[in-house]
């Protein structure tokens, strides 16, 4: 009764100009591992859901990308949305889908876009939270312990006075209610959370059972459980996709974490660390890279730097580039554009790309 949905429709924008629309960053091979994100996070669930319970949702402008990159998937598991309208309103589709298919099923949500390089143990994880879900009528997410204040994660506080695992002594995981789940807080509040230490990052690792989430979206985002609910018959073979493009853009755009993750009560949290990162920005990547003894993680052979200290430059393997002074910058061409950007602002990539390219 396990079923695994992978989220793949986002844009990767604040990892642009590398990461676009027409090929986003979860279609790359970010670390030049010779395996896309898409592929790591496939190959990183072989062990825990069976391959014909993955569903990845996407855009239908990337349903050949998805095809060509991750062959073992018939095209039925590859649902496609007609337009972009953010995490909630994917994860109903999958959801509702799933249940039309199996009542039972429990079901692991993932992003696309990140870097786990302890396996074993996130498998271990993963199993004691679909236990945990299977049995109860709750919502859980992955906590990470965080370590710097950034705003471009969710927080959640844990209440770590309580504890679930004594409902299943085997549970060699605790797993805790969640006080207070908060989405992408400013500079002052994740400084605060973080000097707290009760918070943890949310991973954007969800489980639950396809009866729980369904429950919750009909309580806290009725517009969307609405649409879905509408026609017995749209999960039938024949009806989906025109039913889904008919009907999925009048979906309001809206993540799973204000949509539900900030509402809900039965949030729980199970803290994990299998070596988590979140390819979310170039900063998370010049984290993950090798350094020079200044800091400094280049790729691209014409480079030369000239007291330049914890950047990070990506630029086409030849083009000639000589950068002086640069302290804590982002140096990334592609695509015909070159990025200049202090890693402090990165978050401001998003807005930048906006402006630049008039798309959303
Ligand atoms: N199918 C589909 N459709 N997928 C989407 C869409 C969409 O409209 N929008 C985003 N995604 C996919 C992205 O490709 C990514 O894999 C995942 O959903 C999460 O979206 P992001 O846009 O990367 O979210 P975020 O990084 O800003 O925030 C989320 O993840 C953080 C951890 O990485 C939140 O859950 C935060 O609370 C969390 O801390
Ligand atoms: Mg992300």
């Amino acid at each position: 009764n396990n079923y695994l949905v992978i989220m793949a429709g986002g844009i990767g924008s604040r990892f642009w100009p590398m990461s676009t629309a027409e090929k986003p960053k979860q279609f790359l091979d970010v670390l030049g591992t010779g395996k896309t994100l898409l592929q790591q996070t496939v190959h990183r669930f072989r062990n825990i859901v069976p391959t014909e319970n993955i569903y990845i949702v996407t855009s239908t402008n990337y349903q050949q990308l998805v095809l060509e990159q991750i062959p073992e998937l018939t095209p039925g598991q590859i649902l496609l949305e007609p337009c972009m309208r953010n995490t909630a309103p994917c994860i109903a589709y999958a959801a509702w889908k799933i249940n039309n298919l199996n009542p039972e099923a429990n079901i692991v949500v993932a992003p696309s876009d990140h870097l786990i390089t302890d396996e074993s143990q996130f498998g271990r994880v993963i199993q004691t939270g679909l236990s945990f879900t299977k049995t109860t009528d709750t919502l859980l997410t992955l906590g990470m312990k965080p370590h710097r204040p950034d705003t471009g994660y969710g927080y959640i506080q844990a209440d770590e006075t309580e504890h679930r695992s004594i409902l299943s002594p085997r549970t060699p995981f605790p797993i805790h209610p969640v006080k207070a789940f908060k989405e992408k807080p400013n500079r002052e509040t994740a400084e605060q959370y973080l000097d707290e230490g009760s918070y943890y990052w949310n991973s954007g690792i969800f489980i639950w059972s396809a009866h729980s989430i369904i429950k919750a979206i009909r309580v806290y985002v009725p517009e969307i459980a609405k649409i879905f609910d509408r026609d017995e018959e749209a999960f039938y073979p024949e009806n989906e996709q025109a039913f889904i493009n008919e009907n999925f853009p009048t979906c309001p755009k809206v993540s799973i974490d204000y949509g539900i993750m900030e509402r809900a009560v039965n949030i729980f949290v199970l803290p994990a660390d299998f070596g988590w990162s979140d390819l979310g920005t170039w900063g998370s990547l010049w984290e993950k890279r090798k350094h020079s003894h200044d800091g400094n993680t280049v790729v691209g052979s014409g480079v030369h730097l000239f007291e330049c200290s914890d950047t990070i430059v990506n630029v086409p393997n030849e083009r000639p580039m000589v950068l002086q002074g640069l302290e804590d910058y982002i140096v990334a061409e592609a695509n015909g554009i070159l990025l200049v950007c202090r890693k402090k602002e990165e978050q401001r990539i998003k807005d930048f790309r906006k402006q630049v390219t008039l798309q959303n």
